[in-house]
């Protein structure tokens, strides 16, 4: 079993397979990074894979596949099959933009893969595309409803922000609660890399537009999840992530592997150690050894909440997925 310093169990690794990315969404990469990490400096798949079966044999439980956009690097299904081979019980999924899934989707079921979470932050073509900085909306739309009709279980993210999309919360939790998909809203988390001026919504005032047309209670947290759930009187369960709030990193279980091997403890610190050469010269001993120094030293909690001074990160989060 993985612990860190805060006596924190760590069973979740989150793995970055590219950092590039097909749209240009404003909360995270609004122009194309100065320069890409050159592609002979990413791990193959057989290197990440003897990583995640070091943390596999570790305690890890759940594998989630993150970019960038993921589906860009070629050869995903294969990768997520090798992970599924491995180890058929463990909790594997996918954070995509759902551009490519009309094609991809089907593979990736085959592979072993169980459940996607896709970004939807607009039902409306025009705003989706302000967003995403290109027209995504239909083939985003045609590729979530092809990932349903496979058999992928579906969660959608969807960041509110300030004059841009906070008029469609209700609509898009509609499209979500009429399909059976949970819906999480995510406070926009400041960092560099988003388009000066972005403005996120809260949760008080993401509750308070739901609030407007539904009645729903906040449900006790269990687990570590990081999304605080509420239902609806009818009983459907959506999620606000919450990270501006003191408590959000008390049950946090997770760990972040970049593309090119470098271990990310925390969402909001740059800070990391690299696994690569340790990995790329099978000292497998090494690699579990970096693996439980990063996490001893993970940090208690993030810095965007009020207490901690509403700060800034610096972190790219197209390196791993949010
Ligand atoms: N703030 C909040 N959520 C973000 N995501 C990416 N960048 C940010 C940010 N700055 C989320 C998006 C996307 C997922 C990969 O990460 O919801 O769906
Ligand atoms: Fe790409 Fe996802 Fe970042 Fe949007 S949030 S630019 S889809 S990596």
């Amino acid at each position: 079993m993985l612990v860190d310093g805060h006596g924190r169990k760590v069973d979740y690794l989150r793995v970055s397979v590219t950092e590039r990315c097909n749209f240009r969404c404003q909360y995270c990469m609004p122009e194309k990074p100065f320069s890409w990490v050159p592609k002979e400096n990413l791990l193959s798949y057989e290197d990440l894979f003897k990583f995640i079966k070091v943390g596999i044999d570790e305690g890890i439980r759940k594998v989630r596949i993150t970019g960038g956009e993921p589906l860009l690097r070629e050869g995903l299904d294969k990768f997520i099959n090798m992970i599924y081979k491995y180890d058929n019980t463990l909790d594997l999924a996918l954070t995509t933009n759902a551009f490519l899934l009309p094609r991809a989707a089907q593979k990736l079921k085959d592979a072993g893969l169980r459940r996607i979470n896709v970004s939807l932050d607009s039902l409306k073509e025009d705003v989706a595309a302000k967003i995403a900085q290109k027209n995504v909306l239909k083939t985003v739309l045609k590729g979530i409803d092809k990932a349903n009709e496979v058999g992928l279980k579906i969660k959608v993210n969807c960041v509110p922000m300030k004059g841009i999309n906070d008029d469609e919360l209700v609509d898009i939790l509609e499209y979500c609660r009429e399909r059976g998909y949970e819906v999480r809203f995510i406070e926009f988390m400041e960092n560099v890399h988003a388009k000066d001026g972005a403005k996120g919504l809260n949760s008080e005032e993401i509750q308070k537009i739901i609030r407007e047309k539904y009645n729903f209670v906040k449900k006790e947290r269990t687990g570590s999840s990081p999304s605080q759930d509420y239902v609806l009187d009818d009983g459907y369960v959506f999620g606000i992530i919450e990270p501006h709030k003191d408590d959000f990193c008390a049950t946090c279980n997770r760990i972040r592997l970049t593309a090119s091997g470098v271990l990310i403890p925390c969402l909001f610190f740059e800070e990391s150690q690299s696994i690569k050469e340790a990995i790329q010269a099978n000292d497998i001993d090494k690699a579990a050894a970096i693996l439980k120094d990063v996490l001893a030293n993970k940090p208690e909690k993030n810095k965007w909440n009020a207490e901690d001074g509403n700060e800034t990160s610096t972190r790219a989060f197209y390196e791993t997925g949010g």
